[in-house]
């Protein structure tokens, strides 16, 4: 098997992959920024006339204005999808037919993220809602704590794709007492509720970055997901786990990010995979220390990526 490429990109993810080819990619997966998208503050108004007012009008008569009340709540999603809308597009076009797209999202934003892939993919391409549970931080005493995460898969045709039931790791049984020593043994398959841990702060996986995802989370998908030699995107990159998933799996891998802080860190660590830099030069990249750089990775050992408590249930 040929080494793993890595292909670092910096930049806007719409420019650059505009430029890529169609049908290019087996398994794209997607961890946007939490609706970052600008609220235009459409604030309407009203304007009544008052003798202390702050505008002068017709026949020199005073006026106020009255805020009555901003759009803005509107306008976020409103903005948000159209900022994903024309990148899933994009997302749509490079897949393979047999390629997935996964796209991981908060639970505030999956029901109009999923309203609008079913737009794009069709609704018959939806096959999972993937939910992945953690159980991480303080408990509210108002309401359920919110300690999970959604990835939506979309396949590109519904009845050709990759999916490695094999490949898949197994879990433990709850009880495994009534199943028989054997089957307690070799453990029972995953569903679609994922538990495992954030990326510990003391762990050996942790970059750093602020929104990193699980290694373990990612090594479930990109297992079950693509084949070895397989071509893998992930155009809101960040830290670049999926690159480090898919080079630890034999899987070639593009990421893209706008964000020099994020390039520079995922150039640090993948290095050791001697990927490729475009949009920026290194010596332009920021300075980074990772969390695992003393006694530095010496190869590719699974405990730096399990971490001490990344278990997938
Ligand atoms: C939630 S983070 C991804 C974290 C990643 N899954 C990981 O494990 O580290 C989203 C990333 O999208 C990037 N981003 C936001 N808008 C972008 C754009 N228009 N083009 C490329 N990257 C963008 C941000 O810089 C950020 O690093």
């Amino acid at each position: 098997m040929s080494l793993p490429s890595v292909d670092i990109h910096y930049g806007d993810n719409l420019d650059v992959m505009v430029g890529m080819s169609d049908s290019s990619f087996d398994l794209i997966y997607v961890d946007p920024p939490f609706n970052t998208g600008k609220a235009q503050q459409r604030q309407s108004i009203r304007v009544v006339q008052d003798t202390e007012g702050d505008r002068v009008g017709f026949q020199d008569k005073k006026y106020r204005t009255l805020k009555l009340g901003s759009m803005s709540y509107a306008d976020v999603f409103d903005d948000y999808l159209s900022f994903l809308e024309p990148r899933f597009l994009e997302a749509y076009r490079m897949l393979k037919p047999e390629g997935s797209f996964f796209v991981h999202i908060d639970y505030r934003e999956v029901h109009y993220v999923k309203v609008l892939l079913d737009l794009i993919f069709g609704r018959q391409c939806f096959m999972n809602e993937i939910i992945w549970a953690y159980d991480y931080g303080a408990r509210s005493k108002s309401k359920w704590s919110t300690k999970h995460d959604t990835i939506l898969w979309y396949a590109k045709t519904p009845d050709r794709y990759t999916f490695n039931y094999e490949e898949v790791d197994r879990i433990p049984y709850m009880a495994p007492g009534l199943v028989g020593r054997e089957k307690a043994s070799r453990g029972k398959a995953p569903t679609d509720v994922w538990w495992h841990t954030i990326v510990p702060t003391n762990s050996k996986e942790r970059t750093g970055y602020p929104t990193q995802k699980p290694f373990g989370v990612l090594k479930r998908l990109v297992l079950a997901h693509s084949k070895p030699e397989d071509r893998a995107l992930d155009f809101f990159a960040g830290s670049g786990t999926l690159g480090d998933v898919c080079a630890y799996c034999g899987r070639h891998s593009v990421l893209i990010d706008n964000s020099k802080a994020a390039v520079s860190v995922m150039w640090k660590r993948l290095r050791k995979y001697n990927p490729s830099l475009k949009g920026i030069a290194e010596e332009d990249l920021d300075p980074v220390h990772l969390d695992t750089d003393p006694g530095e990775v010496d190869g590719d050992s699974p405990e730096r990526h399990a971490g001490d408590q990344g278990r997938l249930f």
